[in-house]
């Protein structure tokens, strides 16, 4: 993919709905009473992966463009083959979780990068609840071996995952008593306010613990899912940078363990604000407003992020360094070793990246530190296959003097396959 530098951002947009809420809706879906109609289902090839693991598994899913249909009162049933979860870390782990509440064993499995990653962090509390998991050495794939009657466990997560947490609280379904999950920094809660916006009692307790208190069947229900907010950091990130932009993001996703890069970028000079707040089953949405241009000068501590203010700015981090690029002073980012275990070792791609594009970058074990600002070159550059790291470096080529290409650009289609188009819709040159 090449592309050219933008001189701003203009329009609005609507997006497809959220990867992560997708996932977690469809899995609530497939295990409640009732049918239920889920619109604006995510279009990522990664919730492509959940539906189809379901439909191995016996749930006869039917889509139709954005709505996905998921009968209810179904019984999940051994699958014929090994069950393929594409790219997708939140399938495989938040699936195992629920394949250790059934009585049936399948195998998990993935793409090579997929399969590269970690996946004790869910095979220990799984088999603490009961459950027997074969697997290759701490990495997938994963046969799982499950028990409708687990047993009920209070585990402290060793590391902040909210992959790790959903995927005992799917397994915490079938426990016979209540489960705990303690958190050191908190993660994303969709997991928690989804169960509680379809009647299944979490409680988040205010030392970050999450308890689960229902066990068994439960009702579902229909939802549609709000916009992308992960999708939305790339056009908000675009605007905020060239000067002269007016962007509106309608029905985005606005979770705080989710939006906490608009107050980073906020408190970095950009002017964002968000207007016609609402829920849908807990989850809040609305409107994102964008104007072009920095101003005023952030302060050292906004410059750097670390800390338990990690985990919710997760995914966006590739993109922050790309940001911080352009800011005076530029910006440090500690605490965030887990960006090495994702779909690509992001801190690696993201510091060899933005060199690439002429940035001043010293990497870490845990993290970055990007001068700024820099005046950004266009450069040949690596995705490594890796949806967020071409979304990145895609921002900074509407930023950049000259032409950029990106490698391997499809994979964007991994979480947000219209990012390209409703790029051009909106970049004015
Ligand atoms: C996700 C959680 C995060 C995130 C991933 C989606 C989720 O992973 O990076 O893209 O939907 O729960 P971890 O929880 O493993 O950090």
């Amino acid at each position: 993919m090449n592309l050219q530098p933008a001189r701003h951002i203009t329009g609005e947009l609507r997006l497809p709905g959220d990867k992560s809420i997708s996932h977690r809706v469809a899995l609530i879906a497939a295990l409640g009473e009732v049918s239920s109609e889920i619109s604006n289902f995510s279009t990522a090839a990664d919730c492509a992966s959940t539906l189809s693991c379901l439909r191995e598994l016996g749930i006869p899913i039917e889509q139709k463009q954005d709505k996905v249909v998921v009968p209810g009162g179904q019984e999940l049933s051994a699958p014929r083959g090994p069950l393929d979860c594409g790219n997708s870390g939140s399938t495989l782990r938040m699936l195992a979780g629920v394949l250790a509440g059934h009585d049936l064993t399948a195998e998990l499995t993935g793409d090579a990068s997929l399969r590269s990653r970690p996946m004790r962090r869910i095979i220990e509390p799984l088999e603490m609840m009961g459950a027997k998991i074969e697997s290759n050495d701490g990495k997938a794939p994963l046969k799982v071996h499950g028990s409708s009657r687990l047993n009920p466990i209070t585990y402290k997560l060793p590391v902040a995952s909210a992959q790790v947490k959903s995927a005992i609280l799917f397994a915490g379904l079938s426990a016979t008593g209540r489960t705990t999950v303690i958190e050191t920094s908190p993660t994303r809660d969709h997991t928690e306010r989804l169960f509680n916006g379809f009647d299944i009692p979490v409680t988040t307790n205010l030392d970050h613990s999450v308890t689960l208190w229902a066990q068994g069947r439960f009702l579902g229900g229909s939802m549609t899912i709000p916009g992308d907010i992960s999708s939305a950091a790339y056009f908000v990130a675009a605007a905020m940078l060239l000067p002269d932009s007016q962007l509106t993001i309608e029905g985005v996703g606005l979770n705080p363990t989710r939006a906490a890069f608009l107050s980073v970028l906020t408190s970095w000079g950009a002017s964002i604000s968000t207007t016609d707040l609402r829920t849908e089953r807990n989850e809040p949405y609305g409107t994102i407003n964008v104007r072009g241009g920095l101003t005023g000068t952030a302060t050292e501590s906004d410059r750097t992020l670390s800390g338990s203010m990690i985990p919710s700015l997760i995914d966006e981090l590739p993109l922050l360094a790309v940001v911080g690029s352009q800011i005076e002073g530029g910006i440090q980012i500690r605490d965030a070793a887990e960006l090495r275990h994702k779909e690509s070792d992001r801190l690696a791609a993201t510091a060899a990246n933005l060199r690439a594009m002429g940035a001043d970058v010293e990497e870490f074990d845990d993290g970055l530190a990007v001068s700024g600002p820099t005046r950004l070159h266009g450069a040949l550059i690596d995705s490594h296959g890796d949806h967020r790291i071409a979304m990145a470096f895609s921002v900074a080529a509407l930023i950049a003097e000259g032409e950029t290409e990106i490698t391997g650009a499809e994979c964007v289609a991994i979480s947000f396959p219209e990012f390209f188009t409703l790029l051009e819709s909106v970049a004015q040159r």
